[in-house]
Formats: structure tokens, sequence, C-alpha cells
């Protein structure tokens, strides 16, 4: 292969590149399947985690919306219902989860105005 050559293919590769990585670093994509046994197992672990920092008895109800960002991981942004057996609230809350890691962080948890 002449050297000319080589440079076109070795251009080519790395814009290919460089338009999946930005792909990659995206922005929030709305989850479009909210009943995703993983999406209500993030929510599940949230509600858990939340319940044991702040000494709660709080259950998953339901998921109501979410988004998710690739990162270093997946964020998971999403909005809940939780009830503590009597009254049932929103949540919004945050989960960053690196699969490959076996790596979760409930990394925010707050209530919403009805
Ligand atoms: C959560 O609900 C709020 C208020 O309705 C909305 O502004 C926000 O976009 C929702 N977030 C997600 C992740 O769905
Ligand atoms: C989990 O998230 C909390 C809140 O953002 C942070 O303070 C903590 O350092 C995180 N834990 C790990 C192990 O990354």
């Amino acid at each position: 292969m002449r050297l000319q050559s080589v440079v076109f293919l070795l251009l080519g590769f790395l814009a290919t590149m460089s338009v999946r990585n930005q792909a990659i670093a995206g922005g929030w994509e709305p989850i479009k399947n909210i009943n995703d046994p993983h999406v209500i197992d993030i929510a599940n672990y949230a509600v858990t985690e939340h319940d044991k920092q702040a000494g709660l008895n709080l259950k998953l109800e339901k998921v109501i919306s979410g988004e998710t960002k690739v990162v270093d991981g997946i964020i998971y942004c999403l909005n809940i219902t939780a009830s503590d057996g009597s009254a049932s609230n929103k949540y919004n809350l945050a989960v960053l989860e690196k699969l490959e890691q076996h790596f979760r962080n409930l990394t925010s948890f707050v209530p919403l105005q009805n």
C-alpha cells in the first residue's frame, strides 16, 4: 500500500472514532420503557438505600418517568412514587451505575411537590 492510502485510511478511521465518541458521551435520553425490570431494580435500590441512610421505611410504588445519561457508567435520573404505608409521595432520585464493576451509588433522593 502507498503511504498516501495509509494516511487516508488513518484519517477516515480517526473521523469515525470521533463521531462515535460524541454519540457515547451524549446528553440525557428519556427512558422509553419505565417498566423495564432493570429500571425497577434501580428504583428499588434507590428507595432501600435512602431508607437505610434516612432511617425510613418507604416502599417503591412505581416509576413515573426517567432519563439516563452515559458518563463513566450510566446515571439514572428517575421520578417515582413511594409510600411509607400511610402516605404516598413523589421523589426524584439519581443513581450512578457501573455495570462491569458491579457498582451502584445513590447520589440524590429528593421529595417533589405533588
Ligand atoms: C421529573 O418530574 C419533574 C416535574 O414534573 C420534571 O420537570 C422532570 O423532567 C422529571 N424528571 C425526569 C427524570 O423524568
Ligand atoms: C456516593 O454518592 C454520594 C453522594 O453524591 C457521595 O458522597 C459518595 O462519595 C459516593 N460514594 C461512592 C462510593 O462513590
